[in-house]
């Protein structure tokens, strides 16, 4: 029941409920279990199962085929989004590091979608505009150095098709979206300059998840 304290923020979520709805609606084959154990010296920082089940769901529900993704990690939420596309349908995963870009490609390999998924090496600002030749796309998912988040949505919004869909992970910015920083005004931009362009919504994962259609 969506009572006043929920409506506040209010959680009943716990451990034990996280695992279970996990594991009844957003379980890993192996593909998925190999790019969620991320290695050593990498931090474990992907999207939880529950948002890239959800990301699944939405490439799926949109029928979308082309794809940009920045921050791949290890390739987890890739591995989630690529399952979902059709045959011919395409992900450039942008990363910055080369290690994780190597993992990733590893992970995807595994997961059967190296046809159908790319990582691209470099900064999401330098790498973005190399994407333009493919442009319009369905579907960007930002989700990597929060400074830079007014930037990616930009972006989103001037290379996604009318309906297209852009998708910002962290969107309470760890708990600091209101403070007086740079991350902070540039995530607040972010905010903004999707409410602006798109009919949009931040669902209140654990942090916080931005989904927008572009008008
Ligand atoms: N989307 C992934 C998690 C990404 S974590 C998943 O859910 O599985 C954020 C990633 O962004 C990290 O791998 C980090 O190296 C990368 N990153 C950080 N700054 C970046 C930049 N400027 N451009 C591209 N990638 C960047
Ligand atoms: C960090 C980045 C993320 O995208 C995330 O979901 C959690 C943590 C980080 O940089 O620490
Ligand atoms: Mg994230």
């Amino acid at each position: 029941m969506a009572d006043q304290d929920s409506r506040a923020g209010k959680r009943y979520d716990s451990k034990a409920i996280i695992d279970y709805v996990n594991r009844v609606h957003a379980s890993h084959d192996s593909a998925l279990a190999q790019a969620f154990a991320v290695p050593d010296g990498i931090p474990a920082i992907q999207v939880g199962p529950s948002e890239g089940r959800l990301l699944q769901l939405l490439v799926k529900l949109s029928g979308a085929k082309k794809i940009v993704e920045v921050g791949t990690l290890v390739g987890y939420s890739a591995i989630h989004m690529g399952k979902a596309l059709p045959a011919g349908g395409k992900l450039w995963s942008i990363e910055y590091d080369a290690k994780h870009a190597e993992v990733a490609r590893k992970n995807i390999a595994a997961a059967g979608l190296s046809d159908k998924v790319e990582v691209v090496v470099g900064a999401g600002v330098a790498v973005l505009p190399t994407l333009e030749a493919h442009a319009p796309f369905d579907i960007v998912f930002i989700d990597a150095d929060k400074q830079n988040y007014d930037k990616y949505g930009a972006w989103a919004q001037a290379n996604l098709r009318t309906g297209g869909m852009v998708i910002g992970d962290n969107a309470y910015l760890f708990g600091e979206l209101t403070d007086d920083h740079e991350r902070g005004r540039a995530m607040r931009g972010f905010h903004e300059g999707v409410a602006a362009a798109f009919d949009s919504v931040c669902v209140p994962t654990p942090d916080g998840l931005v989904v927008g259609l572009k008008r």
